[in-house]
């Protein structure tokens, strides 16, 4: 599985990167907006870090604007994928900027159905944004399984991208099911490493090693 980071801070990438736990990262306008920092300066900088997939979200809501604002993120970069709602101006778009070699991320996807047409039109990556799911009472992870069973049918090459994460255990599901991708914000990716017997493991052979008077160095 791949570790997209869900995030436009350049410090938590660089940090992640470092770590190896970097395969990409995703952004939206809101992260623009968290971060404070121009978008095209942003996205510019993030590209220039890790060399997976990065996600740049078109604003416009037509075909030929989103082709307009698609042309000016694409060329930031190779490694821009553009990310495009599940709209039908958005799958055309998709359809017409995947067919000239670019990656495409079909985001806001909340249904199966939707998810096949995004396949269909030849995403790269398709996002069901499955904690948003889970807020409004329905199953994220149902959502996921039920995509994988579909694109497996019929071998779809689109990569399910698992959005919306918020805890580990998303993480945890979402492999298990065998989704090809999650993002998650990088406070998530480092609870993966948390477990209670892990630190009082250290705590305790530390103590022991202590009573041993020895030292490595
Ligand atoms: C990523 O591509 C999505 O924009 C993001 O995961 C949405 O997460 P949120 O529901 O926590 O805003």
């Amino acid at each position: 599985m791949k570790f997209f980071a869900d995030t436009a801070e350049i410090s938590e990438i660089r940090e992640l990167a470092a770590e190896g736990l970097l395969d990409g990262v995703t952004t939206n306008p809101s992260l623009v907006h968290k971060s404070g920092r121009n978008f095209l300066e942003v996205v510019k900088e993030i590209a220039g870090v890790v060399s997976g997939p990065v996600s740049a979200e078109v604003v416009a809501l037509d075909y030929d604007g989103m082709m307009r604002e698609a042309e000016v993120l694409r060329k930031i970069a190779g490694n821009i994928a553009i990310k495009v709602p599940l709209t039908p101006a958005g799958l055309k778009a998709c359809k017409a900027l995947t067919g000239d070699g670019t990656m495409v991320n079909v985001t806001l996807c909340f249904s199966a159905a939707q998810a096949l047409l995004a396949a269909k039109a030849g995403a790269t990556f398709i996002s069901p944004f499955v904690g948003r799911h889970d807020d409004v009472g329905f199953d994220g992870m149902a959502l996921i399984a039920d995509i994988r069973l579909i694109y497996d049918n019929y071998d779809f090459p689109t990569q399910i991208l698992v959005a919306s994460v918020r805890h580990p255990m998303h993480v945890v599901e979402a492999a298990k099911i065998g989704a090809d991708v999650m993002t998650a914000p990088p406070k998530i990716i480092h609870q993966l490493f948390k477990h209670p017997l892990t630190d009082a493991g250290i705590a305790s052979f530390l103590k022991d090693w202590e009573a041993t008077g020895q030292k490595i160095l």
